[in-house]
């Protein structure tokens, strides 16, 4: 695991540009395809603007993008993750519409999970009991701990065999689609994104506490896990990193 302290967010989001280009181009060269997972939340707005910024055609052609995780809302509700996406990365870049994942809101939340499950099943081509691999996956970290819509207590959190499942979010009693822990665990690079003071507690109990939170699980199942913190986010990290 790493931690990489940023002084402002415009040198995270530059950061993660580099890291974006190297690891597409390492991707497309070796695999043919660049597969990221893209988390929703308010952190990694301006790392999308900026990223729709590069004018890398040739990756984004090759590029597939989906979302960690989506609430059951329609695409042009503002609570969407898909819209803020679409917003601040999508519709700037020359992304080929097949390339994009979104989660297909249905009546039903487990509809749209299975649904899900198999867009991932058949975009990375996978044989039973097989994980999809994708090389960058970009995660917010809630206050309570929670990554993707993946919440301490809940149920999904210890979900091994799907892909994609649903889940209901207690507290503002609203059904999402996540992707599940072993997807996250099983990604070739995990950055999780966190800024500002609000999240300070979270990031101490995470790294220096231990706390049992989703993201303690991908650390201790994920060795390639980089945590992008801006001072304010690690201002209760104990040792400079
Ligand atoms: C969501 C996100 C969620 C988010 C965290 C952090 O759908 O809300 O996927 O997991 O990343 O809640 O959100 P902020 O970046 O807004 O603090």
């Amino acid at each position: 695991m790493k931690i990489k302290v940023f002084a402002r967010s415009k040198e995270i989001a530059d950061f993660i540009c580099e890291l974006w280009l190297k690891s597409g181009q390492e991707a497309i060269k070796h695999r043919g395809n660049f597969f990221v997972a893209l988390s929703g939340g308010k952190t990694p707005i301006g790392i999308y603007h900026e990223l729709a910024k590069s004018s890398q055609t040739r990756l984004w052609r090759k590029t597939h993008i989906f979302l960690t995780d989506e609430r059951l809302v329609p695409w042009d509700h503002k609570d969407s993750n898909y819209r803020m996406i679409k917003k601040t990365l999508l519709s700037r870049i020359a992304i080929p519409e097949k390339n994009v994942h979104p989660v297909r809101i249905r009546e039903l939340a487990a509809l749209s999970a299975q649904e899900y499950e198999k867009d991932l099943v058949q975009t990375f081509h996978l044989k039973r009991r097989q994980w999809p691999k994708f090389d960058l996956i970009l995660l917010g970290i809630g206050k309570d701990g929670h990554i993707a819509s993946l919440f301490s207590g809940n149920s999904t959190l210890a979900e091994n065999k799907l892909l994609a499942a649903s889940v209901r979010h207690v507290k503002r009693q609203r059904d999402r689609v996540t992707i599940t822990m072993p997807v996250i665990c099983h990604a070739r690079q995990v950055v999780f994104l966190v800024t500002g003071k609000r999240k300070a507690k979270i990031i101490k109990e995470i790294l220096m506490d231990k706390v049992r939170t989703p993201a303690l699980s991908v650390i201790r199942r994920n060795k390639k896990v980089l945590f992008a913190l801006d001072q304010e986010s690690a201002s209760l990290l104990e040792t400079s990193f």
